[in-house]
Parts: structure tokens; sequence; C-alpha cells
């Protein structure tokens, strides 16, 4: 996805505000979850992360996804965000997140299954196990908010 900052989506340093690049990250990984498992889906979780960078008005935000980890009705994905100054050329990086979406069976609105991920090049295999551990990290937070909820 690239979106051009408008003025609207600014904040009063001239910069886009963080709240609508979370929005933009979370619309990119839903539709990168959607193509995976062609099923409605919704977000689970969006891990900590972090803002190196402004993104300035007048600059284009650069957000692309990738689905890294898949278990039977969750699908974790990895955003990139970026900066391009369109008079210059320079590119940045500016945030990493990871975001959970899970997929629902639209009858029963309970999760449902989702086709497996085939990691076909090496830097994919490489990466599977450090998504498998950041998988039992996510989970160990659900389970201790789920006990603080009580
Ligand atoms: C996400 C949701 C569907 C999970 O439902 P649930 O009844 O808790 O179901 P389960 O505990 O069986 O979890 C289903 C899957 O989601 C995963 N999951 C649920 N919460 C998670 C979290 N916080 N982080 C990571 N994975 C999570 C589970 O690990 C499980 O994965 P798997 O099937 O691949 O093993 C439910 O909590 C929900 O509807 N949340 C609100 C979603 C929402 O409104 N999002 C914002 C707008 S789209």
């Amino acid at each position: 996805m690239a979106q051009l900052v408008l003025p609207h989506e600014a904040n009063v340093h001239g910069s886009v505000l963080g709240g609508t690049v979370m929005h933009w990250i979370d619309l990119a990984a839903a539709v990168t979850a959607n193509r995976h498992c062609r099923r409605p889906v919704v977000t689970a979780a969006i891990d900590e992360m972090s803002f190196l960078a402004p993104i300035n008005v007048g600059q284009l935000a650069l957000i692309s996804a990738r689905i890294t980890l898949v278990d039977k009705s969750s699908m974790e994905i990895r955003v990139e965000v970026g900066s391009e100054d369109l008079l210059t050329g320079e590119q940045r990086h500016t945030s990493t997140a990871y975001v959970t979406f899970v997929a629902i069976d639209p009858v029963t609105s309970r999760p449902a299954p989702v086709p497996p991920l085939i990691l076909e090049a090496d830097d994919e295999k490489a990466g599977h196990a450090r998504a498998i551990e950041r998988r039992r990290q996510r989970l160990a937070r659900r389970a201790e908010s789920t006990t603080a909820g009580r």
C-alpha cells in the first residue's frame, strides 16, 4: 500500500498521526490475511511497535505486509512501514509491526481453519522459528491479561 500523507492526517508537528499509521497497518494486514485464507478475518492482536522516524505531510507512506506464520485459525502478518520523500526519492524504514488475524466462519462466527503456509525461500524458513517464539510469547501475554481481567 502507498499513502500520500495529507494535512488532515497530521499532528501539530506536521507528520502523520501514530494512530493513522496503525490504521494502515491493520488494513494492510487484513488484506494479506484475507488473501491467504479467503474468509472473513478479525484482528486478534497487534504486538508492541515503535515509530522510529516521522512521516511528514507530502511524503509517501509505504506499507508492505506478508504472512510469517499460520496455525489452525490464526495468522501472523509482518507489516513494514517506511517513508519516501517524493522530491529526493530517499526512503526510510519507520516501523515494523506483527499483527495476528483470526479467520472466522461466517455461519457460526467461530474461528475457522486456514490453509497452511508454504515456506519456499531460505529467509522464510529461517524466520519460521522466530515466528513460533513470538507466538509463544504472545499467547503467554494473552493468558496474563485474561487472568488480570478476572
Ligand atoms: C480473536 C477471537 C476470534 C478469538 O476467539 P476465541 O473464542 O478466543 O478463540 P480461541 O481461543 O479458540 O482462539 C482462536 C485462535 O486465535 C488465536 N488467538 C486468540 N487471541 C489471540 C491473541 N491475543 N494473540 C494471538 N493469537 C490469539 C488463538 O491462539 C487461536 O489460534 P489457532 O486457532 O491458530 O490455534 C475473539 O477473541 C474475538 O472475536 N476478538 C475480537 C476481535 C475484534 O473485534 N477485533 C477488532 C476488529 S476486527
